[in-house]
C-alpha cells in the first residue's frame, strides 16, 4: 500500500528530475549579443526614446507589452492597425514570431519587409536586448 507520505516523496523526486530539463528549454538570450543582432533592425527602427529622425519603422523603445500600432505619429499599414485593434500585444512570443521569424505570417499585409532571423539563439538575444528599455507605459 502506498501512503500519502511516500507519494509526496515520489512526486518531489520526479520534480527534481524534471526541473533541470525545463530550465534548459527556456533559454535566456544574451542582451549584449542582441545589441549586435539589432543592427539588422536599425536601418528602419531605433530604440531611442527621443528619436527625431524620420525612420521607415516605428520606435522599438519599450516595445515589451506595447499593443501593435500604438505610436500615434507613425503611419502604420491598415493591416497592423487592424491587428492592434484586435488585441495583438508585443511580447517575447509575438516578437519572436513577427519580427524575426515571419513578419508576413503574423501580420498579413504588413508594410515591414525584413528578412527573417533564422537562428533561434539570435532571436532570443535580440528579444533580451529589446527588453532592456523596460515595459510599455501608456
Ligand atoms: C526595411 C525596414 C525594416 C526593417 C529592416 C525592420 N523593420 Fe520592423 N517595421 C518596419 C515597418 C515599415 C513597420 C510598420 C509595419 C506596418 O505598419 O505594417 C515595422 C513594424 C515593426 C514592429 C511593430 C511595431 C508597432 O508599433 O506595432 C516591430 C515590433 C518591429 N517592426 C520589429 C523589428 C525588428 C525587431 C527588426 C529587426 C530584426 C525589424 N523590425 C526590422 C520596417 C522594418
Amino acid at each position: 500500500m502506498i501512503c500519502r507520505h511516500m507519494l509526496a516523496r515520489q512526486i518531489a523526486g520526479s520534480l527534481i528530475l524534471l526541473f533541470p530539463a525545463a530550465a534548459l528549454a527556456v533559454e535566456a538570450g544574451d542582451a549584449g549579443r542582441g545589441e549586435r543582432t539589432c543592427r539588422r533592425c536599425y536601418s528602419c527602427h531605433s530604440v531611442d526614446p527621443n528619436e527625431t529622425a524620420k525612420l521607415q519603422g516605428p520606435s522599438l523603445y519599450r516595445i515589451m507589452g506595447r499593443p501593435a500600432a500604438a505610436i500615434p505619429s507613425f503611419e502604420y499599414s491598415d493591416a497592423m492597425r487592424a491587428r492592434g485593434a484586435a488585441g495583438l500585444v508585443w511580447d517575447a512570443t509575438t516578437l519572436e514570431d513577427y519580427n524575426i521569424a515571419d513578419p508576413e505570417g503574423v501580420v498579413t499585409g504588413t508594410s515591414m519587409s525584413a528578412p527573417p532571423l533564422r537562428d533561434a539563439h539570435e532571436r532570443a538575444d535580440l528579444i533580451a536586448y529589446l527588453a532592456l528599455s523596460g515595459r510599455y507605459r501608456p
